[in-house]
C-alpha cells in the first residue's frame, strides 16, 4: 500500500487536541491518530449501544513491524469473552490478513476493534457488525 503524504493546517487548540488523543491511546504519532479517526468517521458507522452484535474486525498488517503481532495477541486475550474465533492468512512474506470473530455489545466490539485497528503497522482495519439474532 503506497503512503500519500499532504500537508494540513490546524488551530493550535485542536492540534493540542489530537496530541491529546494520540497519547491517550498510545498511538505512535499523529498520522496514525488522523488515519484512525477518519477511518473511524467515514467509513466506519461507529455503533454507541449495549444491543448484543455479531460481526467481525478485519486487519491487513505488516508482521515485521516491531511488535504488532504480540500486541495483537495480548488484546485479544484481553477480550476473549466476545472473540469466537480469529484466523490468520499468510498473505505474502510480509503481510497477514487477520480476521476476528466476534459477538457480544457493540460498545465492547468497538472497543476491542480500536484497540486492534490503531495499533502501530495496521496497514487496514475494519469493524463489521450485525444483528446477532
Ligand atoms: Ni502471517
Amino acid at each position: 500500500m503506497s503512503l500519500a503524504r499532504f500537508g494540513v493546517s490546524l488551530d493550535e487548540d485542536i492540534l493540542k487536541a489530537l496530541d491529546g488523543f494520540v497519547v491517550e491511546n498510545s498511538m505512535p504519532n499523529r498520522s496514525q491518530a488522523i488515519r484512525h479517526l477518519i477511518e473511524k468517521s467515514i467509513v466506519e458507522e461507529k455503533w454507541q449501544c449495549n444491543q448484543v452484535v455479531a460481526g467481525a474486525v478485519i486487519m491487513l498488517y505488516n508482521h515485521h513491524k516491531r511488535g504488532v503481532s504480540t500486541k495483537l495477541e495480548k488484546i485479544q486475550h484481553d477480550y476473549y469473552d466476545v472473540i469466537l474465533s480469529t484466523q490468520h492468512f499468510h498473505l505474502s512474506h510480509d503481510n497477514c490478513l487477520e480476521i476476528v470473530a466476534v459477538k457480544g455489545t457493540a460498545n465492547r466490539l468497538t472497543e476491542l476493534s480500536d484497540k486492534l485497528i490503531g495499533l502501530k503497522g495496521i496497514i487496514h482495519g475494519k469493524l463489521v457488525m450485525s444483528r446477532a439474532e
